[in-house]
């Protein structure tokens, strides 16, 4: 099997982390593009010099342009500005929209066979639009919020129980914001439900820690925002799509009618493999999840709005 390639877009703090684990996983050859002269390629020789200690074999290359980024496997997007304390995801719509959009026209010219998976913020709003940019069918367009998100469900859960974080499996649904929708009735610990194993208090006062779980760590990073949790949950999406695992996972996908939602970038639970989003999984929720989840839609579409204003 010949080796992949993926590009990663953004060497800033996300982008250089996700190329990191990307190659030391040994999942495929990287191409780390940014716009400062000298930083990918700095970044990348930095890593290629870990490779005989890491002992990995796969490699890494830094650039300026798009040329050495063609034909990638997977492209993921991290291109853009981060959050300082006091702003929210929104803040950086009029930015990142520019910079998203020009990288996908970039990216999709050479490798238009891609899996594009974006993480800049605001994330949903920015995977339609990449969407939109690439011409791509939506399938082939996915952002990474969900598995963050339930990450951070699941390591707030393993804290309260004391319990150990590999029998933790979270589920956050619904839009990358103060919106999202953590979903308890599908969140186990081994299979039991956490409502029968935490007071309905906690879990709400968790359920709000994970709604704030990236400005939590902005505040105390005060330069940036969250990157390696992040980046984690962007390389778990890219390894299920380069192994063609079909893992099931939440996604930010585009929805046409599931959940009584359309026309909209959304989280949800999908299953990602070669092909990118080969399903969505439209699953009973609780009255209230749905709710929530259809609420949290229905911001990331006038957000949408907003951007298209700005356009
Ligand atoms: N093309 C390529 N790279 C760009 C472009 C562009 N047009 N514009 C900006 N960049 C690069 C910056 O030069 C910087 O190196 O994107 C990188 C962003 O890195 P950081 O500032 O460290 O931000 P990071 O923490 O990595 O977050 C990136 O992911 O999680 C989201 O909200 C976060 O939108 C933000 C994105």
């Amino acid at each position: 099997m010949s080796v992949k390639k993926v590009t990663v877009v953004g060497a800033g703090n996300v982008g250089a982390t996700a190329a990191q684990r990307i190659v030391e996983k040994q999942l495929a050859n990287v191409v780390l593009v940014d716009i400062v002269d000298g930083l990918p390629q700095g970044k990348a020789l930095d890593m290629m010099q870990s490779a005989a200690t890491e002992e990995f074999d796969t490699t890494i290359v830094g650039a300026n342009d798009y040329e050495p980024t063609a034909n990638s496997d997977v492209v993921i997007i991290t291109a853009g500005i981060a959050r300082k304390p006091g702003m929210s995801r929104d803040d950086l719509l009029a930015t990142n929209a520019k910079i998203v959009g020009g990288v996908t026209e970039e990216i999709v010219s050479r490798s238009p066979n891609a899996i594009i998976i974006v993480v800049s913020n605001p994330l949903d709003v920015m995977t339609f639009l990449s969407w939109q940019k690439s011409g791509f069918p939506a399938e082939r367009v996915v952002g990474m919020a969900g598995v963050l998100d339930s990450s951070r469900y699941a390591c707030f859960i393993a804290e309260a129980l004391n319990c150990s974080i590999k029998d933790v499996r979270a589920m956050v649904l619904g839009g990358h914001g103060d919106t999202m929708v953590p979903v308890p009735e599908y969140t186990t610990v081994n299979g039991i439900q956490i409502t029968q194993l935490l007071p309905e208090e906690k879990i709400n006062e968790i359920n709000v820690r994970t709604q704030n779980g990236g400005a939590e760590i902005v505040k105390y990073l005060k330069t940036g925002s969250a990157y390696y949790a992040p980046s984690a949950s962007a390389v778990a999406m890219a390894e299920a799509v380069l192994l063609d695992s079909n893992r099931i996972l939440p996604a930010c996908a585009y929805l046409n009618g599931e959940y009584g939602i359309s026309d909209v970038y959304c989280g949800v639970p999908v299953s990602l493999g070669a092909n990118g989003v080969t399903k969505i999984h439209e699953i009973e929720l609780r009255q209230n999840s749905l709710d929530a989840l259809q609420s949290s839609a229905n911001d990331v579409k006038e957000l949408c709005e907003k951007m298209k204003a700005l356009a």
